[in-house]
């Protein structure tokens, strides 16, 4: 089995799909490596890094040449990938529901897209957690980029100036990335709220130090939809979230706001209105601003002020840990073809739970089921 690296082409893209350590381990299962030149670099990985490790490095079509199994961390367009094995497998984070015309091409050019950002939240299935992995990283980096932006300090600060008061840091969604938001504003010092749909995180919240804010008493709450995942809420319940987080944010000196709803544009936390009650500079992160963005006025890619506040909109924002980033994502490439890798086919073999999940495209066909409307 002959696997492909590539080189991310997106300009903030800074990661990387296979590290040193994972080009050992796929040798090691009897794969060859080929690594795009230079697709470690932004990453911190030296070519010489991938060839001591076992894998050559050579121009784009070189590498393409025979793959059976391409990795990348954001799906290229199939068009690119001329040269591979048919029926190859392309194993990359792909954002189908937005990517259509990606995943048609994919289906076109008769590759087997498989979307690790569909991958089932099962327990078996956690290594592999490309979502986890990378939204953990982004939750700790949000609070980070937001007290950078900020002009005071986190913690309280007792000195012989004077006492500079605690932040008051407040997290909306209390996923992955929200609660590593919690644990990393609560070390730096600040006082903590949170709030989500799902009433499961409540204690969650509760068991970092923070305090939930919590819509009560409200019928209508479809916040428990499948796999764990948030699905939309009632009207009757967006009014009362509505009305409980107008009174909470005027006092809140940062806001980071992560609310997905998987496969629907991100739900809408924030207005405009909300935003201009809170002190000038206050810190707003959207880490929901490329799936439509949670905060009214957030601008995908661009660090916006609004009524004195300033709302950070950066994309990817995992791929601002470039190194650690691609560690732990290509871990979870290697831990999903290590899982199904059969030693006498020479190459992973899925089984129907995770292959029907993540798999967009075969035979020339879209074939998830979740793509089908
Ligand atoms: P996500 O990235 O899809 O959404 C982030 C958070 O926003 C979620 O907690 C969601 O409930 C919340 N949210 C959605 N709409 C909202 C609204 N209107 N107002 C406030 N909050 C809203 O979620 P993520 O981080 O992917 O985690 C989803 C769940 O999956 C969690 O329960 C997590 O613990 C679980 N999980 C399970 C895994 C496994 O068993 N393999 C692996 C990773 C996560």
């Amino acid at each position: 089995m002959h696997i492909a690296v590539l080189r991310e082409t997106a300009g903030d893209e800074s990661r990387v799909a296979a590290t040193p350590e994972t080009v050992r381990k796929l040798t090691a299962l009897g794969a060859t490596l080929a690594v795009e030149r230079g697709a470690g670099q932004a990453a911190g990985i030296a070519d010489g890094d991938y060839e001591q490790a076992g894998a050559t490095v050579a121009e784009r079509g070189e590498v393409l040449a025979g793959a059976g199994i391409v990795l990348a961390i954001q799906a290229p367009e199939a068009e690119g990938l001329r040269g591979v094995g048919e029926g190859a497998w392309v194993v990359a984070a792909f954002d189908p529901f937005r990517r259509h015309e990606t995943v048609a091409g994919y289906a076109a050019a008769g590759l087997e897209a498989l979307a690790m950002d569909l991958m089932p939240r099962i327990t078996r299935a956690q290594s592999m957690d490309i979502l986890s992995s990378q939204s953990n990283l982004a939750g700790y980096k949000a609070v980070l980029e937001a007290a950078n932006a900020y002009g005071r300090a986190l913690p309280m600060m007792m000195t012989a100036a004077g006492t500079i008061p605690a932040a008051r840091v407040f997290v909306m969604g209390v996923g992955v990335a929200g609660l590593q938001a919690i644990a990393t504003a609560r070390r730096l010092g600040a006082q903590v709220s949170a709030t989500d749909v799902r009433s499961a995180t409540k204690e969650q919240i509760q068991s970092l130090g923070a305090k939930p804010i919590f819509v009560e008493g409200v019928a209508g709450i479809e916040g428990e939809g499948t796999g764990g995942y948030a699905g939309e809420t009632s009207e009757e319940y967006r009014k009362a979230q509505g009305q409980l987080v107008a009174g909470h944010i005027a006092r809140q000196d940062i806001v980071i706001t992560t609310a997905l709803i998987p496969g629907r544009p991100a739900p809408r936390l924030v207005t405009d209105a909300q935003v201009a009650t809170m002190r000038p500079g206050s810190v707003i992160v959207d880490l929901a601003v490329e799936a439509g963005g949670n905060v009214e006025g957030a601008v995908a890619g661009e660090v916006v002020t609004r009524h004195g506040v300033t709302i950070i909109g950066h994309r990817n924002m995992p791929g601002r840990l470039g190194a650690d980033a691609s560690a732990l994502f290509a871990r979870n490439l290697h831990n999903f073809l290590a899982a199904f890798w059969d030693k006498d086919a020479g190459r992973p073999v899925l089984d129907a739970e995770i292959g029907d999940a993540i798999r967009l495209t075969r035979g020339g066909q879209v074939v998830n089921p979740r793509l089908a409307s």
